[in-house]
């Protein structure tokens, strides 16, 4: 028996097709999408509709993901423009529309699957764990925390997604897969991930995958799909996310989303202040003003810069 798992696409299209051909010439007997297939970033409907056909075509399973949570609040609130919450969510909100308002099928993914391996034997797969779709497994979590991230009773085999950082760990009798991610990896790596579970001699044997994709691609996917211009300011960190492999929301939620939300400072000042101050951003932000100059003049600022490199 053979089992793909993917997870955390974060609507990257282009990585996602990538992926979906390797797989297909893999020839596995299931393959699992493990949450996350939408939103943080700029393909959500040609994703959701991609994963569609292969649900039709070749039997594929979703999962539900903290990202498909944070879609289907849209149907249900209404925040206002002008609230600093609304800000914060933007980015969800143009997921919402580009989706043509409708949650239903994010709505009908389960939160849980079990398959069974040729022994009987279960294979749990959930986005993060069975504490919840945000609580995610790291190469940091003790090992006293796994009984209850993977639940009772305790399965052979146990997948899972949301750290966007892959890992295969052994503990306890369970063998623990994190997919890592497809279209948003924050390992450094910027190849995509997925995981390919082998039942041989008995027994379960795990490998992550890492493949490279047009990635310039996908990052102009950004612009051509409005979302840099239309899905607020976080938009832009999430760019910077996909051209650095490391997570960049988790540090600007940490200083400033409290700060946002009691008004104390607009999102595009946080915004704009955090990449002032972070190095990845910064090398971004510099990146793309130099891509966008003449010739003359970027062969002008690149001689500069190496020369006050060699100071
Ligand atoms: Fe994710
Ligand atoms: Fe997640």
């Amino acid at each position: 028996m053979k089992l793909a798992v993917l997870s955390d696409i974060h609507s990257n299209i282009i990585a996602l097709r990538e992926v979906a051909g390797h797989i297909d010439a893999w020839k596995p007997d299931q393959v699992v999408v493990a949450g996350d297939l939408v939103n943080r970033g700029p393909r959500p409907l040609e994703c959701l509709r991609f994963v569609q056909e292969k649900q039709k075509t070749c039997g594929w399973l979703t999962l539900i993901g903290n990202h498909e949570e944070y879609v289907i609040k849209n149907a249900h609130l209404r925040v206002m423009e002008n609230d600093p919450r609304f800000e914060i969510h933007r980015s969800s909100y143009w997921t919402y529309q580009k989706l043509n308002n409708d949650v239903s099928p994010l709505e009908a993914m389960p939160y849980k699957l079990s398959l069974s391996a040729p022994d009987g034997g279960e294979i749990r797969l959930t986005h993060a764990s069975m504490r919840g779709t945000r609580v995610g497994i790291y190469w940091h979590t003790p090992d006293e925390a796994y009984p209850e991230l993977i639940g009772k009773p305790q399965p052979p085999v146990f997948c899972v997604g949301h750290t966007h950082i892959p890992l295969i760990r052994r503990i306890n009798g369970t063998l623990v897969v994190n997919a890592g991610a497809t279209g948003l990896p924050f390992d450094g790596d910027r190849r995509a991930s997925y995981a390919q579970l082998t039942w041989r001699a008995g027994r379960w044997e795990a490998k992550i995958i890492r493949l490279n994709y047009a990635r310039q691609q996908a990052e102009r996917d950004f612009e051509d799909s409005g979302f840099l211009d239309e899905g607020g300011p976080l938009a832009r960190l999430m760019l910077v996310e996909l051209r650095t492999a490391h997570s960049q929301l988790y540090q600007w939620t940490a200083r400033y989303e409290k700060a946002v939300l009691a008004g104390g400072i607009s999102m595009e000042q946080s915004v704009q202040e955090f990449s002032a101050s972070n190095r990845d951003s910064r090398l971004y932000a510099m990146g793309r003003f130099i891509s966008r100059l003449p010739m003359p003049a970027r062969r002008f600022v690149a001689s500069r810069l190496v020369a006050r490199a060699k100071k």
